[in-house]
């Protein structure tokens, strides 16, 4: 079977630098054509930079990292040093990246790629907030039929929210560009804080990315080391929830992951649950299923994968 062609859509993060590298560590299964940074974690300067220094940690200076929007669609950015540090890699030893910032907009790089390769061909791999990829389909409602899928990190049912009570962080950033994503009309699947809660940094698990002895190795266990600190003390897990690696792992072994069609809404005016992700799970409303909404992994499975892979580089 040919490499699936994707386009990741981030806010790196640890975890979104975690799923960069076992992307780049899956050539058969995986064709990067590009990545686009967003506002999110923490703001665009820090994500596009952060994108181009996991690039050259995985030894892969030629991949195209573009900076997409600074800003939700309709709202001020809300950021996250509390869990991911000041840069948004704290953790290991970082460093100016040598690779260029690609020149091009990453709303212009995703709609370029998608009118350029053949309709259907290209999967969008949001890792965080949606607004590039809203943003992509307000200028360019042409391509919308083009994108052969969305696998996407975001949203909360039985989990329930992280950012707040309510919501889970990605959604709630730009709940607008949530909202238009899902209702776009592309197949969605979401991997949501129900199924990523259960993907836990335990130390056996960093450890075994540390034994791989290599630069990814350390650089990505030190990562994970300041990552999951927050989750710790916050839920009391035993380790830190690995959200964004679930949507790179599901392209490469759905087989691992399950989960239900159902409809899901997003709230985009209540001040008490705005970002709130309303999943029919039971089928009580008439609205139409339009995301598959993960909610189990196979755990052990993951991890393994995940190491294997980035034994790779
Ligand atoms: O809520 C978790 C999500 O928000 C992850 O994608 C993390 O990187 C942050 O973007
Ligand atoms: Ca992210």
């Amino acid at each position: 079977m040919s490499a699936r062609k994707i386009i990741i859509d981030t806010d790196p993060g640890q975890d979104d630098a975690v799923a960069i590298l076992l992307a780049l560590g899956s050539p058969e299964e995986i064709d990067l054509l590009g990545i686009t940074a967003v506002a999110g974690n923490v703001p665009l300067a820090l994500t596009q930079k952060n994108a181009r220094i996991i690039c050259e940690v995985a030894g892969r200076p030629e991949v195209k990292v573009h900076a997409g929007c600074d800003a939700p669609l309709e709202r001020p950015l809300v950021t996250a040093e509390h869990v991911h540090g000041g840069s948004g890699l704290d953790g290991p030893e970082l460093f100016d990246p040598s690779m260029p910032l690609a020149e091009q907009h990453g709303v212009d790089f995703i709609i370029d790629t998608l009118r350029a390769e053949p309709s259907g061909s290209v999967t969008l791999c949001p890792l965080g907030p949606l607004t590039n990829i809203a943003a992509a389909f307000r200028r360019a409602p042409d391509i919308i039929d083009r994108v052969q899928e969305i696998v996407l990190m975001g949203g909360a049912y039985f989990e329930v929210g992280n950012i707040t009570p309510a919501a889970e962080f990605n959604i709630y950033v730009d709940p607008e560009a949530a909202q238009e994503v899902l209702h776009a009309g592309v197949p969605v699947t979401m991997m949501p804080l129900d199924v990523t809660h259960k993907a836990l940094t335990t130390r056996a698990r960093v450890e075994a990315f540390r034994n791989l002895g290599s630069r990814v190795g350390n650089f990505t266990a030190e990562m994970l080391d300041f990552f999951e600190r927050f989750d710790v003390e916050k839920y009391g897990s035993e380790g830190g929830p690995l959200h964004d690696p679930c949507v790179i792992a599901y392209l490469i072994r759905p087989e691992l992951f399950s989960g239900r069609r159902v409809n899901v809404e997003v709230e985009v005016s209540s001040p008490l649950t705005l970002g709130m992700t309303v999943a029919d799970w039971w089928g009580v409303t008439d609205r139409p299923a339009n995301a598959l909404f993960i909610g189990d992994l196979d755990a052990d499975g993951f991890f393994a994968l995940l190491t294997e892979r980035l034994a790779r580089l």
